[in-house]
């Protein structure tokens, strides 16, 4: 089932068989909270400059898993909340998340988006980073409108990190020193602090108590784990599935736990290998296979395929001070899906 065409009529890339298991149950659980999203979305979109609302548009259009949204719906229900604003809230988080990708794509200088042309590719850079000025704007505004101080807080900061998160990744360009505590740092940042808001929001809405520390720790690790897999993904993917290009870490000198992992445990010479080819853009197909060889000889990939996977266990044992009910079963779902994820 093609979940976003359901709810939108419109024409998307296929989701895939993983993708429809995942969504197909969360389908059936929030159904109508999704579409209701899905039309605040449209609803806001709405500048006069219609520049803003066509690129808006069609980054949202383009098939994106929302799981934003989804954990933050899942977890207002797990904290037993019953009324309206949890709508405006996830969309407001998926706003977040969009502007976030196409001030990425510009830093990354990427080529290609949910299986599309990069807006900034499309556009170009100016727009690409305006418009992602105006969705995080626009975020914002329809958290203050909502009157939700409490969120509002949690989502500031969270977007700060996400901000210092990416600008740590770009200072450690091709340093061949970083750390995985390092590393860490900028995952946690840039991604599991947006995981963990939307949960710690979902949570806000509702009758507080403990449950919200656990809701926002298992965003945490479950965005922790999120990264890992995308960077591992990064290098072995099937582009068709993944909707972005193989080996642009590595072509921008972006330093992630794979090739951390492997500095550490590769020899002198599968070093000199690896920096010889950091960081150059136009990266030859050769030459990416090269690293992906040592990648595989260090044990790398399965490392960090390993770390996502206890993470996610963390996450799921968590979960245990909530009784179980479907919502439960479908953050459970979740942690399942972001480790054996190929998009
Ligand atoms: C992409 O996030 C950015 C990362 C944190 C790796 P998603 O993989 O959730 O992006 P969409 O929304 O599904 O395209
Ligand atoms: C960036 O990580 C995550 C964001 C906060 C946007 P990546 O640069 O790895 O994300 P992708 O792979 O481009 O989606
Ligand atoms: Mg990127
Ligand atoms: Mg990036
Ligand atoms: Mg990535």
């Amino acid at each position: 089932m093609l979940l976003i065409r359901l709810l939108t009529g419109r024409s998307f890339r296929p989701l895939t068989r993983k993708d429809e298991v995942l969504m197909d149950k969360a389908l059936l659980l929030l159904g109508d909270d999704l579409k209701a999203v899905e039309a605040c979305f449209e609803e806001n979109l709405c500048s006069e400059i219609d520049l803003i609302n066509r690129i808006g548009a069609y980054l949202l259009a383009g098939g994106g898993k929302r799981i934003r949204p989804l954990l933050l719906l899942l977890s207002a229900r797990i904290a037993g909340y019953a009324g309206s604003q949890h709508i405006v809230l996830a969309s407001a988080v998926e706003f977040i998340h969009t502007a976030t990708l196409l001030h990425d794509d510009v830093v990354d200088r990427a080529t290609v988006r949910r299986g599309f042309p990069a807006a900034n590719v499309v556009w170009g850079n100016q727009a690409a980073v305006l418009t992602g000025d105006y969705l995080l704007a626009k975020a914002f505004s329809l958290v203050i409108a909502a009157g939700n101080l409490p969120v509002l807080e949690v989502l500031g900061r969270t977007v700060t990190r996400l901000a210092e998160g990416e600008m740590r990744h770009l200072v450690g360009s091709s340093d061949l020193d970083l750390s995985q505590e390092d590393y860490l740092t900028i995952a946690d940042g840039k991604t599991a602090s947006l995981f963990a808001a939307a949960c710690r929001c979902g949570a806000l809405l509702g009758k507080g108590g403990p449950g919200g520390d656990a809701l926002e720790e298992f965003g945490f690790r479950l965005g922790r784990a999120f990264q890992l897999v995308d960077d591992v993904l990064d290098y072995v993917a099937m582009e068709t599935e993944f909707g972005k290009t193989r080996g642009r870490d590595l072509a921008e000198g972006k330093m992630t736990l794979p090739l951390i992992h492997a500095l550490r445990n590769g020899t002198d010479q599968d070093r000199r290998r690896i920096a010889a080819v950091l960081g150059q853009s136009a990266l030859s197909e050769a030459d990416f296979t090269g690293v992906l060889r040592i990648l595989e000889k260090t044990g790398s990939i399965a490392y960090c395929l390993e770390q996502a996977r206890i993470l996610c266990c963390q996450a799921t044992e968590g979960l245990r001070v909530f009784a179980d009910g479907p919502e439960k079963e479908a953050l459970l779902d979740l942690a399942v899906h972001v480790v054996s994820r190929s998009r």
